[in-house]
């Protein structure tokens, strides 16, 4: 797995982070089935639960061209050590995966390489073995 573009791709999205109340910039950026990558940042509000993370925009915008099936997924902060995708993420990105190669990375280079299953091995599902649906 090459992951230079994504991690390219994520800190130049990172770089477009609207975060003026955590200043918690994060970018992010998705592989996806047709080889394209798509970026996106944490966008923050006044109203506080409204800010949506960079992960989640980025699936968005490729979702939003027709993309459903993700192949990797990088992340950068400025977290030592890196800081992995947050539970709502981890459950939007297993919507479209049921695995899904990660890397959480900092501008200095420390990398941590992990996985969807790794980081949330029992999402919510309505047609799992534990829903309602079975
Ligand atoms: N944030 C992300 O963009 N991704 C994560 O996985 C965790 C947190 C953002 C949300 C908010 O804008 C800021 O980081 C601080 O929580």
């Amino acid at each position: 797995m090459d992951w230079e573009p994504l991690i390219a791709a994520a800190t130049a999205a990172r770089a477009k982070a609207y975060a003026p109340y955590s200043r918690f910039a994060v970018g992010a950026a998705v592989l996806m089935e047709d080889g394209s990558i798509h970026a996106g940042a944490n966008v923050e509000n006044c109203i506080p639960s409204l800010a949506v993370c960079a992960e989640r925009n980025a699936l968005a915008a490729a979702v939003s061209t027709g993309l459903r099936r993700p192949q990797a997924l990088a992340v950068v902060t400025e977290m030592s050590p890196p800081a992995r995708p947050c539970g709502l993420c981890r459950q939007t990105l297993a919507e479209f995966a049921q695995d899904l190669p990660i890397l959480v990375t900092n501008p200095g280079g420390e990398r941590e390489e992990t996985s969807l299953a790794e980081l949330l091995p029992y999402p919510f599902s309505l047609t799992g073995p534990f829903s309602a649906k079975g």
